[in-house]
């Protein structure tokens, strides 16, 4: 049976760039795209900028333009950067758009009609000097737990405490510097406490769609049950849908001076960008993709990160559903990428641009090679390990795949006018019978490229197995096996074929020059094992992929390590992320040396801990008096209370950086740090302080 599927990729902002984490979801959407199309199905594939909010609005003040200016400047970039790693959108769209502001008000009015938007006075900060409401982000102050300087308004990233914007010290708008007032104002919410809208969550985040299949991966049905609760529980709060003036979106309706929030309209962006390409192609009948009572029998597929579940898995079907839209049948959800093994780091240069590789000449198709090859069809993270990716596409994808064509081509052209013998149809049988398509079929549809892969390598062993075994170069040298070659190299190139429609969804580009040079129609599954007979005519043979060399590899990284600025307007799920790799790098300094220089400017010294207690109203700290040869001892707050009872600490002697500039924290002065293990992989739990040998004595300097 065709099927008939609407395909998204979560939409990227659009006041950042394309990176390599981005392209880890949409070359694996791309590839699923491609995998049902040569299944014969009908697919509409789309995407589009996310382009409201603060941030954006910010962004473009800076840079002295326009949001709409900024918004056309960066879907220039994205599209370009997709389109190089053949991420082929059927449409492109923006959720600045006519049809996004239509749908929008439409499901607004919905869920106004069913009951399920109210309206209530929040409390929030204002900044007078911009005369604007600060979004969390905006906000900078001490943390309310540790009493670290310059913490944004949600999380602090010294203690890792999370808090309300409000809790913080001496909070600053990060907009103006100027100090923040509280003011009331009247928010919109979508009720999503509301019973009804509880029950369908919990119905629908564990159910399956029409064809029986999940529609969560089990880790994300998992996930949804901690954040739905027990049932009889409500653990759901009511979500804040609008922003004040001054805003870059669209206003509500009946509202004026209010607006929607960015991730209401986001995505109802695909919708909008679905809409626009129906437009534009006149076949396509929206309705059947997505209203709520047409949509039978099509399917609609989200491909998203981890970090965007939650707004996936409960606003967007919520809405959806109340509004009387159909939900998606699935969520493919992708894990973050890393890079050897840790987080991407600007410093190191692992943050890696779509652009500068392009830039530095690399091959997407090396790219999007290696990502299938590590895609599994889970939540788990992708891991990008160089070597690795040099070492797999040199073996596999130059070493076994395109080895085959570049063995035997040259004779078909040279000796045979570029014409074929018929195949030999024993080792063409043998060569297909050991083919599980349906094995590779199933891996493709699961999203588990990386099984799909390993039986198309091990094919692709057979083949080379065949050409290795009967030396067309060797016969080439002999007299009267100018037919045996000309048989040899003509059954290579038809398992050459085979290999290369496998491969299709994953190489689109390398498919294409394949075609291209076997002279044949674009490649199906259903005709796979189809056979080139005999005078069938080849282009000549080109060189269809080199192999990488470390050196390129090298270079994109030395350009990355000063390619990106700060981006200041980050969101809080951006910074978190680029706090745990700051952790990560702090980890993993093997390649960050520093001098001696460096080094002996902290000065370590051995501390005695004189007294050790808990502290009124800290739940990490214990303050210390720590004994390290001075008139007075030292007073220093220790986030070590999950770890120690106090008592026990008394008399022990450990170490301490004496150095530290003094730190003003609200439970006192902090006149210095002890020094702890942890392990940062969090295999290990719990935090472990330092011990000298027997004989160090109060104020030793460590060395
Ligand atoms: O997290 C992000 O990058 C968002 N711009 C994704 C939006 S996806 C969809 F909902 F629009
Ligand atoms: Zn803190």
């Amino acid at each position: 049976m065709p099927r008939n599927i609407l395909v998204t990729n979560a939409l990227p902002y659009a006041n950042g760039d394309i990176h390599l984490g981005h392209l880890v979801g949409y070359i694996q959407a791309d590839i699923w795209v491609r995998y049902q199309r040569m299944q014969g199905h009908t697919v509409h594939y789309v995407c589009a900028d996310d382009t409201h909010g603060t941030p954006v609005m910010l962004r473009a003040e800076k840079e002295g333009v326009t949001p709409e200016q900024l918004i056309a400047r960066v879907h220039g970039e994205h599209l370009r950067d997709f389109t190089d790693f053949s991420v082929d959108f059927d449409h492109y769209h923006s959720t600045h758009s006519d049809e996004n502001r239509w749908f929008a008000e439409d499901i607004y009015g919905k869920l106004k009609a069913a009951g399920l938007i109210e309206t209530r006075a929040i409390e929030q900060f204002y900044d007078p000097l911009k005369a604007m409401f600060l979004p969390d982000r905006f906000i900078k102050g001490e943390c309310p737990k540790c009493g670290a300087l310059d913490q944004y308004g949600d999380n602090c990233e010294v203690c890792g405490a999370a808090y309300a914007p409000t809790d913080l010290k001496n909070p600053v708008s990060a907009v103006s510097g100027a100090r923040p007032e509280m003011r009331s104002s009247e928010h919109y919410f979508f009720k999503l406490s509301d019973p009804r809208a509880v029950d369908f969550l919990r119905e629908w985040t564990q159910g399956a769609g029409a064809d029986g299949a999940r529609r969560l991966q089990a880790e994300a049905a998992n996930k949804m049950k901690e954040w739905l609760g027990e049932p009889g529980e409500n653990k759901l709060s009511d979500w804040d849908i609008s922003r004040d003036a001054p805003y870059f979106g669209f206003e509500i309706p009946g509202a004026p001076g209010k607006y929607f929030y960015v991730w209401l309209d986001a995505p109802i962006g695909y919708f909008a960008s679905f809409k626009h390409l129906a437009d534009q192609s006149g076949r396509i009948d929206v309705a059947r993709f997505i209203d709520g009572t047409a949509a039978a029998g099509t399917e609609l597929v989200h491909f998203i990160g981890k970090d965007i579940l939650y707004f996936h898995a409960l606003f967007w079907p919520a809405m959806l559903h109340f509004a009387g839209y159909r939900t998606p049948t699935q969520l493919a959800v992708n894990g973050f990428l890393t890079v050897d093994g840790a987080k991407m780091s600007k410093s190191r240069g692992t943050f890696i641009t779509a652009r500068s590789y392009t830039e530095q000449k690399l091959n997407p198709e090396w790219l999007r090679y290696y990502f299938a090859a590590k895609s599994n069809g889970t939540m788990e993270d992708v891991d990008l390990s160089l070597d690795d990716m040099i070492a797999k596409v040199n073996s596999d994808l130059v070493g076994k795949f395109i080895n085959i064509a570049s063995r035997c081509a040259g004779f078909i052209t040279k000796r045979f006018e570029g014409k074929l013998a018929a195949p030999a149809l024993d080792a063409l049988a043998t060569y297909r019978a050991s083919l599980d398509a349906g094995e590779v079929a199933r891996a493709y549809e699961a999203r588990d490229y990386s099984r799909a892969l390993r039986e198309i390598m091990r094919l692709a062993d057979h083949a080379n197995q065949y050409v290795n075994d009967n030396k067309p170069w060797e016969l080439a040298k002999q007299a009267g096996q100018e037919a045996r070659m000309h048989t040899v190299c003509s059954t290579a190139l038809n398992q050459f074929r085979v290999l290369a429609g496998l491969l299709k969804p994953i190489l689109p580009s390398v498919a294409a020059q394949v075609e291209a040079f076997l002279n044949i129609a674009p490649l199906q599954w259903a005709q796979l094992t189809d056979t080139l007979p005999a005078g069938h005519a080849i282009d000549k043979y080109q060189h269809m992929l080199t192999r990488i060399e470390r050196a390129q590899i090298d270079a994109l990284i030395e350009a990355n390590k000063s390619s990106l600025a700060p981006q200041p307007e980050q969101s809080s799920r951006q910074r978190h992320a680029e706090a745990q790799q700051k952790d990560a790098e702090a980890a993993t300094t093997a390649d960050a040396h520093i001098g001696i220089d460096d080094f002996t400017k902290v000065e370590l010294r051995i501390a005695k801990i004189v007294s050790a207690e808990h502290v009124e109203g800290a739940d990490k700290l214990l303050r210390l008096q720590l004994d390290i040869g001075e008139a007075k001892p030292r007073q220093v707050f220790a986030g070590i209370k999950s770890a120690y009872d106090p008592a026990t600490l008394v008399g022990r002697l450990t170490v301490m950086v004496a150095n530290l500039a003094p730190r003003k924290m609200k439970f006192g002065l902090s006149e210095g740090m002890v020094l702890a293990a942890a392990d940062e992989g969090g295999k290990t739990p719990g935090l472990f302080i330092l011990s000298p040998d027997a004989g160090a004595t109060p104020g030793m300097r460590v060395k």
